[in-house]
């Protein structure tokens, strides 16, 4: 080419979440057998919707309308009724003006970052999910700035090392909250959410809540969404139809803007972001249309009710079996359907192994761990896969320093929920010791 064609950016976007996948392919064709606990995807893992939500879905694909564009905005009912909802609450009070829909929350989070200006930072937690974090950093040129998030102290974040961050570097312009998280499965109790609003409020920062699991809570934990705590702060809510429903092929998710009239430059943000939307025309219609006749049904409070009681369990399955192990740092779970568990400092090192019958199998993980700069956590990720045929993500994907793995509370079989956390037991005990 004439002229260099990417931004220094572009080095920033990388999806160690699917990037494994190729990694568990491989290993597929040579007759392994996968147990997959790498993608949030409840559907992919076996979850079943009930057929009432399938009967409204496809009376919709009965009817012309559905395939037609929307308001670049999104459906007027379906914004409307989310207005109510969110009304209710009795927090920020907002109109389907304040609500813009995107083809998933993919889509949103891309687009939020894009348009600030480079210099302009948005400060994450550590872990992350990781489309944020490459967004961000993507618009920046940069690496991402992010606060920490602590496994000593129930993954909530240091809000110290947040304020101080915020305070030593003018160019944060937000602070990014995931609650519940993924990765680390953590809800945040009112307190702390409302220590991210005081900071912004003495710095003058946005505030972006991703609430994609927000209904996703078990075992007597609570999430409150941004409208409850935010106060006169602008701010961002971003919630979806990927995991509640779950939906996630509907590519279906919105943005609730808080106090766009308050801040003259928030309000840009939020007039760019409709004005991005309108030059697609349309977000994807028919998920739009469903969404008031599936959330607004007398079944979907009970619904959803089983659906966290089940996570729940798996939660507590999780903890019995990986609690007691050595060598980690082990939190129980509240919302999401994700944990993080995280090596103690010094305690994985790039000598470890585990046993691998299969010489074929065992060459070929061998290749992996002797490329260049694979983290200690990689290299574990890549024997467990090896040895058990589990497939989880490296923490080090999740834009942390930290060394540990993502897993899921997606398992439908019981039988193979405790098979492939006593493996996962196992294989901690077997490395470590090695
Ligand atoms: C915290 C968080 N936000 C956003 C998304 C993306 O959701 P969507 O399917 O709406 O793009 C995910 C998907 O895993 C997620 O975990």
């Amino acid at each position: 080419m004439r002229k260099k064609l990417l931004r220094t950016g572009a080095d920033e976007l990388s999806y160690e979440i699917r990037g494994i996948v190729k990694k568990a392919e491989q290993l597929k064709k040579v007759g392994c057998e996968i147990l997959w606990e790498n993608i949030g995807d409840p559907v992919q893992k076996g979850a079943k919707l009930p057929s009432w939500i399938k009967d409204i879905v496809s009376d919709l694909a009965q009817q012309d309308s559905s395939y037609s564009y929307c308001h670049s905005k999104g459906v007027l009912e379906t914004r409307q009724f989310l207005a109510k909802r969110n009304n209710a609450l009795g927090g920020v009070q907002i109109t389907e003006d304040d609500i813009l829909f995107f083809n998933g929350l993919g889509d949103a989070i891309g687009k939020i970052y894009q348009y600030l200006i480079p210099p302009a930072r948005v400060i994450g937690p550590s872990p992350a999910y990781s489309t944020h974090s490459s967004a961000e950093a993507a618009h920046a040129n940069d690496h991402p700035i992010t606060y920490s998030l602590d496994p000593q102290n129930n993954w909530y974040p240091d809000m110290d090392e947040l304020y101080l961050k915020v305070k030593y570097n003018p160019n944060i312009v937000g602070i990014m909250i995931i609650n519940p998280d993924n990765p680390t499965g953590m809800v945040y109790p009112l307190e702390i959410l409302r220590r991210y609003v005081a900071i912004a409020k003495e710095f003058d920062l946005f505030l972006i809540s991703d609430e994609i699991y927000l209904n996703v809570t078990y075992n007597g934990a609570r999430g409150y969404s941004l409208s409850q705590y935010i106060d006169d702060v602008p701010g961002i809510a971003l919630k979806g139809l990927s995991k509640e429903i779950p939906w996630p092929g509907s590519r279906c998710g919105w943005a609730k803007f808080y106090n766009k009239e308050k801040d003259e430059e928030f309000g840009k943000l939020c007039t760019t972001l409709e004005n991005a939307k309108m030059i697609e025309v349309s977000s994807t219609k028919l998920p739009q249309v469903a969404l008031p006749k599936i959330m607004g049904d007398h079944r979907y409070p009970d619904y959803i009710k089983a659906n966290n009681e089940k996570i729940g369990k798996r939660s507590q399955v999780i903890s019995n079996i990986l609690k007691p192990c050595k060598g980690i740092y082990f939190n129980p779970t509240s919302g999401a359907f994700y944990n993080t568990i995280v090596f103690k400092k010094n305690v994985i090192n790039d000598k470890q192994t585990l046993a691998i019958k299969n010489p074929e199998v065992k060459k070929i993980v061998e290749d992996w761990v002797a490329q260049p700069d694979v983290l200690p956590d990689k290299r574990f990720v890549y024997y467990l896969l090896a040895a058990k045929g589990i497939c989880v993500v490296p923490i080090s994907s999740f834009c942390s320093d930290l060394r540990g793995f993502r897993v899921t509370l997606l398992e439908e079989n019981e039988d193979n929920l405790k098979k492939t956390f006593e493996g996962i037991s196992e294989a901690i005990d077997e490395y470590i010791n090695s």
